[in-house]
């Protein structure tokens, strides 16, 4: 049986790993120590397990004391290289969430010390492992598409979802690399995974518009906001149990020791990220990219065009709004003699369409073969992340940027 050790309590890191691991993986994976910078989150974190598990307030004590087969990195974006790098450093391999790390220069920093130490990344990608998207990668290698020569790609967040980004940590991009790096290496990841090629040359536009110091009637956090019975983004962290977390014990309950707040002001003037993005990348071998992402759609969901030399596959999927409690959800495929066809898809229990389970199977189990490959690695980690940074460098400058230069 395998030994982890968790890097960051995170709401992520409790429902995704620690709980799973505790409830479901038991004979496989055994979670033996954790660390967070902040010792009331870890005491919360433990009273949510059956078996509480030692806590460190120093990494590197815990990888001398517990000596893990892997790490798990799952912290504030900002800090994943470090705990990875740590980690490799120490010769473990490291399992880290996604985004691998927010710029290009940490980004070589774990390529590099991957190879000096001869240890393994593998970054957790859950959207591959939904059953549609899986299906979607499956009749891309059947062919139906032949060469891929182009895809539109339209992700959108609503205002429930989409506002979260702009409440807490990720609003800074000194902390995620901003919603095209922190939401978008999942999106980037599908697309060249589906193409089976790297991103070559990145332009990008982005504004920020409808949050940030859009409106005068803005408060430091909800919790004590004198807009909280008027404001339609009013979030009571006193009460939210959202997706099974408790808000409270996390984060208001821990929040005097690191100044965490988890319900800012959707409408701060500190936000510094973009709540809409447009992307074009060229790729390698010749297809085109279009992607485009907001944070403020009355639904959420996301639509994708795959165009082909043997056709086009059009995908959509909704997680918000009338369509969301859809039993199933169609995939459509037009070929060249006017044919088309619909593959109707049963939608999925559980996170991210069903990826989260699927995916810590192959993590902790390793017993299913893996003939799509659906795990994966640090090169797709950084390639999944650069188009993002090289969009941010774009939105910057103005200018077009090649991946080449970001990867030297
Ligand atoms: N794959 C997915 O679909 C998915 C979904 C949600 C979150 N995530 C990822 O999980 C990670 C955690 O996200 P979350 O929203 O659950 O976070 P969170 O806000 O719940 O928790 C962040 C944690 O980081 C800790 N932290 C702060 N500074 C730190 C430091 N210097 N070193 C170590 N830990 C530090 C905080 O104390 C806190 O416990 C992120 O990287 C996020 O991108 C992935």
């Amino acid at each position: 049986m395998k030994k982890y050790v968790l890097a960051g309590c995170s709401g992520r890191s409790l429902y995704m790993f620690a709980k799973p691991m505790e409830e479901t993986f038991s004979k496989h994976a055994r979670l033996v120590g954790m660390f967070d910078p902040n010792y009331k989150r870890m005491e919360f974190y433990n009273r949510q397990l059956k078996k509480p598990i030692p806590v460190y307030d120093s990494f590197s004590k815990m990888l001398k004391e517990q000596k893990p087969d892997c790490v798990i990195v799952a912290t504030i974006d900002r800090y994943h290289h470090q705990y990875i790098i740590a980690a490799l450093n120490a010769g473990i391999d490291a399992i880290t969430e996604k985004p691998m790390t927010i710029d290009d220069k940490k980004c070589r920093a774990i390529l590099a010390a991957e190879k000096r130490s001869g240890r393994k990344v593998t970054v957790t990608f859950n959207y591959r492992h939904a059953p549609y998207v899986t299906k979607v990668k499956e009749l891309i290698l059947e062919g139906k598409v032949g060469k891929i020569l182009s895809i539109d790609f339209e992700w959108f967040l609503d205002t429930k979802h989409g506002a979260d980004y702009f409440r807490r940590w990720h609003r800074r991009k000194e902390n995620s690399g901003g919603l095209l790096v922190h939401k978008a290496t999942h999106h980037f990841d599908l697309v060249n995974w589906f193409l089976k090629d790297e991103p070559e040359t990145v332009f990008a536009f982005g504004s920020r518009r409808f949050y940030g110091p859009t409106r005068k009637e803005r408060g430091r956090r909800c919790l004590n906001c004198k807009y909280k019975k008027t404001c339609e983004f009013y979030w009571d962290i006193t009460r939210s149990v959202w997706g099974g977390l408790d808000n409270k014990g996390l984060y208001l309950d821990a929040e005097d020791v690191d100044k965490y707040y988890r319900d800012s002001c959707v409408f701060s003037p500190e936000i510094d990220i973009e709540d809409t993005m447009s992307v074009n990348v060229r790729y390698a071998e010749g297809a085109f990219l279009s992607y485009s992402l907001i944070a403020h759609a009355p639904y959420e969901g996301w639509k994708m065009s795959i165009n082909g030399t043997g056709g086009r596959l059009e995908t959509e999927e909704y997680h918000s709004g009338n369509r969301v409690s859809d039993n199933f959800y169609n995939i459509r495929y037009f070929d060249r003699q006017g044919n088309s066809m619909t593959y109707e898809l049963a939608k999925a229990a559980g996170g991210h369409g069903g990826g989260d389970e699927r995916l810590l199977r192959m993590l902790f189990v390793r017993d299913l073969p893996d003939p799509m490959g659906l795990m994966a690695d640090s090169r797709a980690g950084a390639m999944s992340i650069l188009t993002g940074i090289a969009a941010n460098k774009s939105i910057a400058s103005g200018r077009p940027v090649k991946i080449a230069r970001l990867m030297d």
